[in-house]
């Protein structure tokens, strides 16, 4: 434990230098019973972002012994091609314990023409074509992971990008190691209470707005400040981040753009004084749902979110958030969420989902139930390890299939090429936040960011 810890620490610092050079840039209640009747570890205490360097579990089976270097000879290799997200410490290679056996993870460059490298690692956020190794080698698989929207490399999301790859792990469902719930430590953080109406009422007497905004990253392929600038004409916002500020957060610790993102009590206790929050994610791309669409819910506010055309598959129920784009106008929109406001019987059927029985949608509980991750789970493995063994497998598998194939080769065909798909990171061409291309002005270059707040990804959380 404590090695791999610091590991992880140390992979952090790794990923930061990468990108500083890539020049990837500014973007760079224990419960027994339930719905579903598990347990889930998490106990309840502080979450926090979900980094995949964040809390490093362990891939291995516990009292799997380690092997030595000598008996390491003769496994596939999976080379990280992103060094700053290899997960183990101390030193560049380690043999992993997969479900279908061993491998050796790497990350020493000079792994890349053994042939014995079956897998090229690659992180998104890092991925620049111009730096792929090349020429590529037939027998090795290229995996990618990516938890990320366009926002952090647009190529991935076109099909000759996205294409140069095998294997991935992406958020969408349909990746081959899929990361939709990345966000999402389980049902008793959706379910925790929320604070009373009168509570929320005596802050609406005191001046506050019904409506939540907090955002410091302004200029993203979502374009979603014209939308809220536009609503903002209809109903009251209280804005505190970068982003169309209005107001502003009671201390310059919350004031702080690091921790915004993050469960701080503090700032989770200042928040849940809304009973709506704004929730556009910076790119619209199915699946792609972050702590903008959970955080709220934990909190028992109402997200009025936009992102995820997909998103009701994953909700508690059918009546938790408002989708904006069930609302022909903004105008429409804010009477919507005015009636709401004053109406404290529709209002709470919103937040039907915290009760008992109330997590109706079987997909979601079926999904968390099945991952193997965990998010900030020090007792299951994270996503990084978890992809490094589903890689692994895949790769033994692949190597089982061309020995039979090489043992008989007019019975058993090659294994057929695995390619990843655009359905892997599905995010249709961005379009304006409100109104149409036609009605921008020229020059329009939203509202632009000023700043040094770091980008949506594992580096940094926005
Ligand atoms: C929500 O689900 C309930 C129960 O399954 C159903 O009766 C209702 O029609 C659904 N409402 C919507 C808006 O889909
Ligand atoms: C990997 O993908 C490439 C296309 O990007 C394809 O040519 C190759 O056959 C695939 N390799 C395997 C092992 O599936």
């Amino acid at each position: 434990m404590g090695p791999s810890r610091t590991g992880a620490v140390l992979a952090a610092l790794g990923v930061l230098s990468v990108c500083a050079v890539s020049g990837s840039g500014p973007e760079a209640e224990r419960e027994t019973g339930g719905d579903a009747g598990w347990a889930e570890p998490w106990d309840g205490a502080v979450f926090r972002p979900p980094s995949a360097l964040g809390a490093v579990g362990v891939a291995r089976k516990p009292g799997t012994p380690r092997l030595g270097r000598e008996e390491a000879v003769d496994l596939p290799v999976l080379l990280w091609w992103s060094p700053g997200l290899f997960p183990h410490f101390p030193g560049d290679s380690e043999r992993i314990d997969c479900a279908r056996g061993a491998c050796l993870a790497s990350r020493d460059r000079g792994m890349w023409g053994d042939p014995r490298t079956r897998a090229l690692l690659f992180y998104g956020t890092d991925f620049r074509a111009s730096e792929a190794p090349l020429p590529r080698m037939g027998h090795q698989s290229w995996a990618l992971l990516h938890e990320e929207s366009p926002l952090n490399n647009f190529l991935l999301s076109h099909g000759p990008g996205i294409r140069l790859f095998n294997l991935t792990a992406t958020f969408s469902r349909h990746s081959d190691y899929p990361l939709p719930l990345q966000w999402l430590p389980g049902t008793v953080y959706l379910r925790s209470a929320a604070p009373p109406l009168q509570e929320r009422a005596e802050w609406r007497r005191r001046g506050y707005a019904p409506l939540l905004y907090l955002q410091s990253h302004c200029d993203v392929p979502a374009d979603r400040d014209r939308y809220v600038r536009e609503l903002m004409r209809y109903i009251r916002v209280d804005s505190y981040g970068k982003c169309l500020q209005n107001r502003e957060l009671p201390t310059p610790r919350l004031q702080d753009t690091a921790t915004a993102t993050t469960e701080d009590p503090e700032l989770l206790a200042f928040l849940s004084r809304y009973k709506f929050h704004l929730a556009l994610e910076n790119a619209i791309c199915n699946d792609y749902m972050t702590e903008k669409l959970w955080r709220p819910m934990h909190l028992g506010a109402v997200p009025v979110y936009r992102g995820s055309p997909s998103v009701r598959d994953w909700m508690p129920n059918n009546h938790s958030i408002i989708l904006i784009d069930d609302f022909e106008s903004p105008q429409k929109l804010a009477e919507f969420i005015d009636f709401l406001d004053k109406n404290d019987e529709e209002y709470m059927k919103y937040l039907a989902y915290k009760e008992p029985g109330g997590i109706t949608n079987q997909f979601l509980l079926d999904s968390l139930k099945h991952r193997e991750w965990g998010v900030n789970d020090p007792l299951l493995p994270n996503y990084l390890n978890g992809f490094e063994c589903f890689v692994c497998d895949h790769e033994l598998a692949r190597l089982e299939a061309e020995k039979a194939h090489a043992a008989s080769p007019g019975d058993i065909p090659l294994p057929e090429p695995h390619i990843a798909q655009l359905s892997h990171l599905d995010c249709p061409m961005p379009t304006p936040g409100f109104g149409s291309v036609e009605e921008i002005p020229e020059n329009d270059r939203g509202d632009l960011y000023h700043g040094d707040v770091g980008n949506d990804g594992l580096l940094e959380a926005e």
